[in-house]
């Protein structure tokens, strides 16, 4: 039953507001309920809309499983790590240069990005108005109407929550057009960022595993960062990134079904020189609607393809657009099927069994 309820501003100008009766509100909608707001469904869920999928707004999955609480004992590249493509061109920052004429890729700002789970971030690096800037190129470089803002905000956001949260580890892949000598490492030091750092020498050169996150977390070398510019690793100490990751293509020419290979830059996807695998799965031009879709069956679709094409491995980094977006389970589904993969070959996380030293299966398995 729908009660429509009108309501008469003070004014001459009166509005309607219809209000429809779900079946539930109040935190208690649960995943794939009808709601109307966020506050509607249950801890983890959120209200949105796909529709590609269905009509109206629906509880959908909003944060990821914390894999390291099950089990932290093996490498940094046995386990996913949720990552979002241009994680600095979200729609809640305030503008900073008058105009913006450019796309936007995320719908939260960094901290809420890593307080929902997200553990790896893409930024675009620049020279720009004297100083380190996030934002997108046009003809190769920043412009008033391409920027967002100094590196050194979203950085501040990064040390915040490496400082909150001194079990969580967080990577950087920066899209780096920065050429002002040690224009970046004086960014990550005036950040605080400095006394998370993961050396480049402890980086495994030649497919071995990675230290243990425990290890990792107990030296507080808990924030690793790759870069695109080739000459940083030896002039600054940031790793260059394709000597360690292999990459997927990105945009609509990596989104062929069925179909998963490397991009330019990167090694072949089976090169196991590399010990780490990140997959893209975002078209070219960001939309939520598309989103919606692509975080969805299509994201586990290409997993599993990549998954092949990666020499049997499976991804350690999926990174996407519009993380929140999808019909249901989403990114964090996907992650949760990767990181069961990863730590106990269970196509989700759940069904690995907490604690236990030799990875195992638990009897939740076939469910
Ligand atoms: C991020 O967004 C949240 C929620 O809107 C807000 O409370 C917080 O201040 C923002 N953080 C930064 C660093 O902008």
């Amino acid at each position: 039953m729908e009660h429509p309820r009108i309501l008469f501003s003070g004014s001459l100008i009166s509005f309607a507001v219809i209000t429809a009766t779900f079946a539930c509100s109040n935190g208690q909608c649960k995943l794939g309920d009808e709601c109307s707001s966020d506050a509607d469904c249950q801890t983890g869920l959120s209200c949105f809309s796909c529709s590609e999928a269905f009509d109206g707004l629906r509880c959908i999955r909003s944060t990821t499983t914390n894999q390291f609480e099950f089990m932290n004992s093996l490498p940094f590249n046995r386990y996913a790590y949720l990552t979002t493509h241009n994680s600095f061109a979200n729609e809640v920052e305030p503008l900073h240069t008058g105009i913006r004429l450019t796309f936007l890729n995320q719908e939260d700002n960094v901290t809420q990005q890593l307080n929902n789970g997200v553990r790896a971030l893409m930024l675009d690096t620049y020279d720009f108005k004297g100083d380190i800037w996030l934002c997108h190129s046009f003809g190769g470089r920043c412009h008033d109407f391409t920027a967002f803002w100094l590196a050194i905000d979203t950085l501040k956001e990064v040390e915040a929550f490496l400082s909150a949260n001194p079990s969580e580890i967080v990577t950087l892949f920066l899209e780096d057009y920065v050429e002002t000598p040690n224009g970046l490492s004086k960014v990550f030091k005036d950040a605080g960022l400095m006394k998370y750092w993961f050396p480049v020498s402890s980086m495994p050169q030649n497919g071995q595993d990675w230290p243990l996150v425990k290890d990792m977390v107990a030296r507080n070398q808990r924030f690793v960062v790759f870069t695109s510019a080739k000459s940083k690793q030896e002039s600054e100490g940031i790793a260059y990134q394709w000597n360690y990751v292999v990459e997927n293509h990105y945009g609509d020419v990596g989104e062929h079904p069925g179909e998963c290979s490397n991009r330019g830059e990167s090694a072949p996807l089976d090169d196991k020189s590399k010990s780490l695998v990140l997959i893209n799965h975002f078209h070219s031009i960001a939309l939520k609607v598309m989103a919606c879709e692509d975080n969805s069956a299509s994201l586990i679709s290409m997993l599993d393809t990549c998954y092949g094409r990666a020499g049997n491995r499976w991804a350690n980094f999926v990174a996407v657009d519009y993380y929140k977006r999808s019909d249901g389970g989403g990114v964090f589904q996907a992650v949760d099927k990767l990181n069961g993969q990863l730590l106990c070959c269970c196509d989700d996380v759940h069904s690995c069994v907490p604690g236990s030293s030799t990875a195992t299966c638990s009897a939740t398995k076939d469910q």
